[in-house]
């Protein structure tokens, strides 16, 4: 390892996946990410029991990405972690463990926005977008159209009203029946569907904000009144129900878009968050973007979904930048950028 390089050693836990990450000089070297089983039965994440998952999870998921690459705390020249948005309850591990780290070590100490850090997963992969570049960051709690103008000059230029999309495809799967996070498996199923079976309306927003409340209620009549019909409705047609789903959320998600490239000229633009691995709305993203002459981004599977590399590369461009964090500071559960 080369003495002059910057490596920080990143934690994640927002939410329910415990992550720790390390990367040098922008480049990500570990990744561990182990997710929490416990809240499938319950249908949606347990803040009490996530928080309990993490104390649990966080030595080991360290201990693993360091040990992954042979390195030790005393390579480590930065600890960062996720200081917001999130489960109050969870941030505060992470943001313990991060500042007892950097206090052991004699360390500086980098906070990172969530939400930040899901935009900048786009610039882990060596293809990387320039700047400007617009990205759709679609994840369980938030949709939103970033315009980002440099690594840490970003701001929100739409934004959902009601629901985030992440929240559309898990309220959908459990009107179906489907376990949490139904996100996936509505993904799953609707690769064997079809996409035009089924009319969901797409609701009239002005401007480049979002609101999926509407498709959710619209949704739940569909389904109670077809199973007024056919009991076995859901079951029969599972497939056709979760592309027509999918594709109404991915083209709602699409259009605003493309109204967002539109309006400001850019023509560099990214999807992240959780939703971003789906595959309908990365198959349709690439066809957009060929449509309409984009350069076109996406963060591979892993950094999709919630993890620590993105929190890593975020802090790495604060670290050049000499953004540190005192040990006072507090995680927060909303927070602006
Ligand atoms: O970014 P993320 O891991 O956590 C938050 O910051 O919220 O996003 C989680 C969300 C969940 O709503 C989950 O159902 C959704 O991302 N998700 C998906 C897929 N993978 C995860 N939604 C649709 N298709 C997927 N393949
Ligand atoms: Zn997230």
């Amino acid at each position: 390892m080369n003495k002059n390089m910057i490596t920080i050693l990143a934690i994640e836990s927002s939410c329910d996946e415990t992550s720790a990450a390390i990367c040098s000089d922008g480049k990500i070297l570990s990744n561990i990410i182990v997710n929490q089983t416990i809240h499938e039965k319950y249908g949606g994440v347990v803040p009490e029991l996530a928080s309990r998952a993490h104390l649990q999870n966080i030595v080991p998921v360290v201990d693993e990405a360091l040990s992954t690459i042979n390195y030790d705390l005393s390579t480590v020249d930065a600890f960062a972690f996720t200081q917001s948005p999130g489960l109050i309850g969870s941030l505060l591990v992470g943001a313990q463990f991060a500042k007892s780290m950097a206090l052991a070590m004699d360390k500086p100490l980098i906070a990172v926005h969530h939400l930040q850090a899901h935009v900048l997963a786009n610039l882990i992969p060596d293809k990387k977008p320039g700047f400007p570049f617009l990205c759709l960051t679609v994840s369980g709690g938030h949709t939103q159209i970033i315009l980002c103008e440099d690594y840490l000059k970003m701001k929100i230029i739409g934004e959902t009203l009601d629901d985030a999309a992440g929240e559309a495809f898990d309220k959908s799967a459990k009107i179906l029946g489907l376990p949490y996070p139904g996100g996936p498996l509505i993904d799953k199923y609707a690769q064997g569907g079809d996409g035009n079976k089924f009319k969901f309306p797409e609701p009239q927003i002005d401007g480049l904000n979002f609101s999926f409340s509407g498709l959710k209620t619209a949704f739940l009549y569909f389904i109670q009144n077809e199973k007024l019909k056919n009991k076995n409705f859901a079951e029969e047609n599972l497939e056709d129900i979760c592309a027509s789903i999918q594709q109404r959320i991915v083209s709602i998600l699409l259009n605003k878009l493309k109204k967002a490239a539109a309006k400001t000229g850019i023509k560099n633009v990214c999807i992240a968050g959780g939703v971003s691995a789906n595959k309908g709305l990365r198959r349709s993203f690439e066809n957009l973007g060929k449509e309409m002459n984009w350069n076109t981004f996406i963060p591979p599977f892993e950094y999709c979904t919630d993890n620590a590399a993105m929190i890593a590369i975020t802090a790495y461009y604060k670290y050049l930048a000499a953004d540190f964090s005192e040990l006072s500071v507090s995680p927060s559960a909303r927070a602006e950028w």
